[in-house]
Parts: C-alpha cells; sequence; structure tokens
C-alpha cells in the first residue's frame, strides 16, 4: 500500500462503532492517509508498510476533527450591555421585543463592512480551530436585508480561504423581522422567500437555508413554510432554530420538510422528535444557549433516545444567546445540564455534527472519509467533557495536512 502520511504511537476513536463500544476505540492506534483521505486505521502493530511521513503521537488520543454545526460566527458588536440588562431583571425575550437583542446586533452588523466582519469573526473561528474543530457552520441573519445578509455569508466564505478549515454557511434572513417592517411579520417572510433567498442561491452564497420558528420573536410554522418552500425551489436543503423558547410545532414542521437539523428543541414534544427521526433529522442540542439565557426547560433528552435520534452538540456561537467559541465546554454543558452520556457528548461533535450539515464523508475514522483529525493530549475520550472550559488539544489534521 502507499501512503503520504502515517499518525502512530496513539490510541484512536474512530467513532465508528464496533463490538458494543460505541466510541470504536483502537488502542495503540495508526492512521495512515493518501491524497487527503483515510487509507487505512487499525492497530499500530498491523499497520502494512507503505508510509512517507511519520508522525509519532506520543501517546496522544486522535478523534475525528471535531465539528461545530451551528454557529453565528459573523456579527458586529456585542450584547454585553444586554446582559447587565437581564442581570437586573429583563429577559431575552423582553429585550428582543423592544427592539433590542437581535434587532441590535443587526444594527451594527449592518454598519460594518465585509472586511471588518471578517476581521472580528477570525479570532472566534480560531478559538474553535485551536480546539481542534476542522469543519464549522455559519450562519447569516444579522443582516435581515439582500445586501448584509450577502456580505455575512461572503464574509464566512472568506474566512475559509484564510484559515484551514470546512466552512459551510447558511441562510438566515428569517431570523428576526427587520425595522423596515414594522408590525409586518409576513410581508418580510414574503420576502426573505420571494427576493433574498432567490438571490443569494443564485450567486451560491448559501449551503443551508435556516429559519427562527417562534410565535412570538420569530416567524411562524406558515411563514416559515414559505422560505423551506422557496429553499427546496432552489435546491438548498433546510434547517431550523425550532422549540426553544416554547413549543411551536418546529420539530414536526422540520420532519415534514426533511430538514437536516432541528436545533435547541428544549420544548420539542415526543411526537416531533419521532417524526425527526423517521424522517433523518438531526436534533442540534445548544446547552450553552440554554446556560446562557437560564432556560430551565431541559430538551426531552429520554424522548430522542427513545426514538433513536441523532443528537448533535454545537456552540451556537453568537453575541445574545451564547457569546461562546468554545465546543468544548459544549461537551462538558451537554453532559452536566442535560444529562448526555460520553459517547452521545462526542458522537454530537463528530458523526452526528456531520449529519446534521448533511456531510458523509467526514466525522469518523474510516477508509476512504476526509482525513479531519483532532488530536488532545488525554487519558481517556471522557477528558474531553469532564474538563470545564480547559483546552487539551495539541495538534489538528485537515485533508490529510
Ligand atoms: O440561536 N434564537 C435565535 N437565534 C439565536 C440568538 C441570536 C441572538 O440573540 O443574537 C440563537 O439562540
Ligand atoms: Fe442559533
Amino acid at each position: 500500500m502507499s501512503f503520504d502520511r502515517v499518525w502512530t504511537d496513539a490510541h484512536v476513536a474512530t467513532m465508528v462503532a464496533r463490538d458494543g463500544d460505541p466510541l470504536g476505540i483502537i488502542e495503540d492506534g495508526a492512521i495512515a492517509a493518501k491524497d487527503g483521505r483515510i487509507a487505512w486505521v487499525g492497530r499500530r502493530r498491523d499497520l502494512p508498510d507503505g508510509a512517507a511521513i511519520t508522525t509519532r503521537c506520543d501517546g496522544a488520543w486522535i478523534l475525528p476533527g471535531l465539528i461545530d454545526c451551528h454557529t453565528h460566527l459573523v456579527f458586529a458588536g456585542d450584547r454585553a450591555r444586554e446582559f447587565e440588562l437581564r442581570l437586573e431583571g429583563a429577559s431575552y425575550e423582553a429585550i428582543a421585543k423592544a427592539g433590542g437583542g437581535i434587532l441590535s446586533t443587526v444594527r451594527a452588523t449592518r454598519a460594518a463592512t465585509e472586511e471588518e466582519l471578517v476581521a472580528s469573526a477570525l479570532p472566534r473561528l480560531d478559538e474553535l480551530l485551536a480546539q481542534g474543530v476542522t469543519t464549522v457552520e455559519i450562519k447569516s441573519g444579522y443582516g435581515l436585508d439582500l445586501g448584509t445578509e450577502a456580505q455575512m455569508l461572503r464574509a464566512a466564505r472568506r474566512m475559509a480561504a484564510q484559515r484551514p478549515v470546512s466552512v459551510l454557511t447558511s441562510l438566515l434572513a428569517a431570523h428576526a423581522v427587520p425595522p423596515e417592517y414594522p408590525g409586518r411579520r409576513a410581508d418580510f417572510a414574503r420576502h426573505v422567500a420571494k427576493d433574498i433567498l432567490p438571490a443569494i442561491a443564485a450567486e451560491g452564497l448559501a449551503d443551508a437555508v435556516d429559519a427562527f420558528t417562534d410565535s412570538v420573536i420569530g416567524f411562524d410554522a406558515e411563514e416559515t413554510s414559505w422560505v423551506f418552500d422557496a429553499a427546496k425551489a432552489a435546491g438548498l436543503p433546510v434547517k431550523l432554530h425550532a422549540d426553544q423558547l416554547r413549543d411551536d410545532g418546529g420539530a414536526a414542521l422540520s420532519a415534514r420538510y426533511g430538514a437536516l437539523s432541528a436545533d435547541h428543541i428544549e420544548y420539542a414534544n415526543a411526537e416531533g422528535i419521532a417524526a425527526m427521526a423517521k424522517a433523518g433529522t438531526v436534533g442540534v442540542l445548544l446547552p450553552g444557549a440554554y446556560y446562557f439565557i437560564r432556560e430551565t426547560h431541559p430538551p426531552d433528552i429520554a424522548a430522542m433516545r427513545a426514538a433513536g435520534l441523532r443528537m448533535a452538540l454545537a456552540t451556537d456561537c453568537n453575541p445574545g444567546s451564547c457569546p461562546s467559541p468554545n465546543l468544548l465546554l459544549m461537551l462538558n454543558l451537554g453532559c452536566t445540564l442535560f444529562r448526555l452520556t460520553v459517547a452521545e457528548a462526542l458522537a454530537g461533535v463528530t458523526t452526528h455534527a456531520a449529519a446534521a450539515l448533511g456531510l458523509s464523508d467526514r466525522g469518523a475514522l474510516a477508509p476512504g472519509l476526509r482525513c479531519d483529525l483532532a488530536l488532545f493530549a488525554i487519558s481517556r475520550p471522557a477528558e474531553l467533557c469532564y474538563w470545564l472550559g480547559r483546552n487539551p488539544c495539541i495538534g489538528r489534521v485537515v485533508v490529510g495536512q
């Protein structure tokens, strides 16, 4: 066999379940790559000859490169003032209704240039990369007009050109009602579906379409369906901010559209969860936002397990509900707040996160998949969930490099 590169003296969590081990652990393992793909993975002593460059990993653990499948990394300004107001008693919802919240970030983002958006988002991306992240999803949603939504997505694409990482973009124009449409939520949803979405799709700026379904501060199911129908017409997959603050039937709606994922889903009901599992829609859990807005109604993990729903975990990094580009912290929060097992949490940032983005070429370590690796100085995989905001990542490989 011929390889370009080989990593040895490592323990490998392949994330391909076998013999009752959900992590697919290979102790004293090795991984070989050829042309950016994994060519071989197994016990070191079984490694065939054919290595060009060999890296000894000193007993480190190798996992698939981590995937943050839900972020709003591109935005201007911050919401520290809103944080203060919330400490004085205002709720996330009350601030949004008073024209703050998402709309205050919209004002800052509209005032920023594309260069400024890239410059402010890159340090957030770099924090994720330092933790072993090799694929990240980035949403628009702080423009709420065609020009600024396009600019946010272009900024995200430019970040991908400036760092060794895969970026997938999602158009989230249906995130809030902009000031130009006072009290005209349905009109704005129609504008997104008829004008903004087709123009963004024609420019190839979005890999998927997202929306915020919420009957009070987002869009209702019917308005969301206009946007989703337009996405289908443009050939783009959909995903949804669903049932974050109340049960609006978002889980069932996402299943009906065969969405890649429904995200947050704290208030999703058991029927909606079962429908998602049946439709292959991934449930993306965002424990950082749950924690930060001091939500007290946890997602129904028992129903998700019973339905066999694939659960992913992501940062939701955004200025309002989760100002944290720290995916490893989310592993801990997912375990502590939602009682996920270590295996569930780790699948949530690898295999299931890949599924939430519609990617079948990554998220696990097996021959033929992209050679995206994350190396950690840990003694067992549980350490990745155990440390509270510590980063044991010592290396990253992206397409074999
Ligand atoms: O994922 N729920 C709506 N959207 C974001 C929050 C955005 C913001 O507050 O700026 C979320 O939580
Ligand atoms: Fe979000």
